[in-house]
């Protein structure tokens, strides 16, 4: 496969300008320069010429942008989930994916962290009280949470970031089940992590916390069925995807108390809608999808997003293909 020497590169998003300096040494690139999504029909447009593609989890790349890309060769999505990638599609017109694993690791396992520790401790709810202004004194079952120390945490996915949020729980001497499809022997030796399966995990744990990819197989992994399993006294932690677990489902399990709280990173859809029930929740905490958002981590997977592009056009291996078949071809 020859690419051109100026290969054309559209990136979807300003970032770094380490990452877009690697990119402008190595072909033509250009980019949408408003720090918001790029609409589709520009997305389509610019696609047409376009030889490798640095995108975020916000565009959907599809048969219906694959048709409109008839020199596409890489696609490097500037995250670690490329659930908003047809694989499949892509692979078959031989079109490489690139994802940006480990570097942005122990970012989002300390965000899991904030929000395990935000949700067993009120925080946020603490923090509109005193905003509101009512805060009138100190009292002894005032904004009473959980303790996290020793509780016991159920991982569900040890993967990169489940494995690092392990080991924060380890810290808070917690006790950790964790499910999966393999067992993680070196993580167990380490850190005491027991497998267990997943209804052991929900019947047991304080806080059930998910790591797995969005696939066909975790949709909707954690439902109505999950949540009367769960203790009333557990909380749900979702940095993954959102549509891993059944938001409404959610939302009747919070209401009715099935579970004493949830703490989401990411919603389904995002943004998740103004008028969305589970806004209505004090025991529902939610962030805008910020699981790695640290300036370090951002930037870093942008570099690494534009050295797989780099190395592409220079005939070299990336270093995080998704479908490396493609390169074998
Ligand atoms: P990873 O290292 O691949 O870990 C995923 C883990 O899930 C692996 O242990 C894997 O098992 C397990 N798994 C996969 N499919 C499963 C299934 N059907 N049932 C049970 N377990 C399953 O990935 P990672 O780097 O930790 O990232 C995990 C996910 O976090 C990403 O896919 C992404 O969606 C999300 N994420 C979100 C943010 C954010 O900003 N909120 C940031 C980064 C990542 P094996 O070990 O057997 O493969
Ligand atoms: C962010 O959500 C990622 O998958 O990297």
């Amino acid at each position: 496969m020859t690419v051109r020497a100026s290969a054309k590169i559209y990136v979807t998003r300003p970032l770094p300008e380490e990452a877009l300096s690697l990119l402008r040494r190595c072909g033509e690139m250009s980019l949408w320069e408003k720090d918001e999504v790029i609409p589709r029909d520009v997305l389509l447009r610019e696609v047409r010429e376009t030889e490798a593609l640095l995108c975020m989890v916000t565009e959907q790349i599809d048969a219906e942008l694959l048709a409109h890309a008839p020199r596409l060769r890489i696609v490097a999505n500037m995250a670690v989930g490329y659930d908003n990638v047809d694989v499949p599609a892509l692979t078959r017109r031989g079109i490489l994916l690139t994802n940006t694993p480990g570097v942005l690791t122990e970012t989002t396992a300390d965000l899991t962290f904030a929000l395990i520790l935000a949700i067993a401790r009120r925080v946020a709810e603490a923090e509109r009280f005193v905003r509101a202004g009512h805060w009138r004194s100190w009292g002894p079952l005032f904004f009473v949470g959980h303790d996290v120390h020793h509780a016991t945490v159920g991982i569900i996915g040890l993967g990169r970031i489940g494995m690092e949020v392990a080991k924060r729980a380890k810290g808070f001497d917690m006790r950790i089940l964790y499910t999966g499809r393999t067992r993680k022997r070196e993580a167990e030796e380490a850190l005491g992590c027991i497998p267990v399966d997943l209804a052991t995990l929900l019947r047991e744990s304080d806080f059930v916390t998910v790591h797995v990819p969005l696939t066909s197989d975790t949709h909707h992994l954690l439902s109505t069925p999950q949540f009367r399993l769960m203790k009333r006294t557990a909380f749900l932690i979702n940095v993954a995807r959102g549509p891993i677990v059944d938001q409404r489902g959610l939302y009747a399990a919070l209401r009715d108390g099935l579970i004493a709280g949830a703490a989401l990173d990411v919603t389904d859809p995002e943004p998740i809608p103004l008028a969305d029930p589970l806004l209505s929740l004090n025991n529902c905490l939610i962030l805008p999808h910020i699981g790695s958002a640290s300036i370090i981590t951002r930037t870093r997977m942008a570099t690494l997003a534009a050295e797989n592009i780099v190395a592409f056009l220079a005939g070299r291996r990336p270093p995080t293909p998704v479908n490396p078949e493609v390169l074998e071809k």
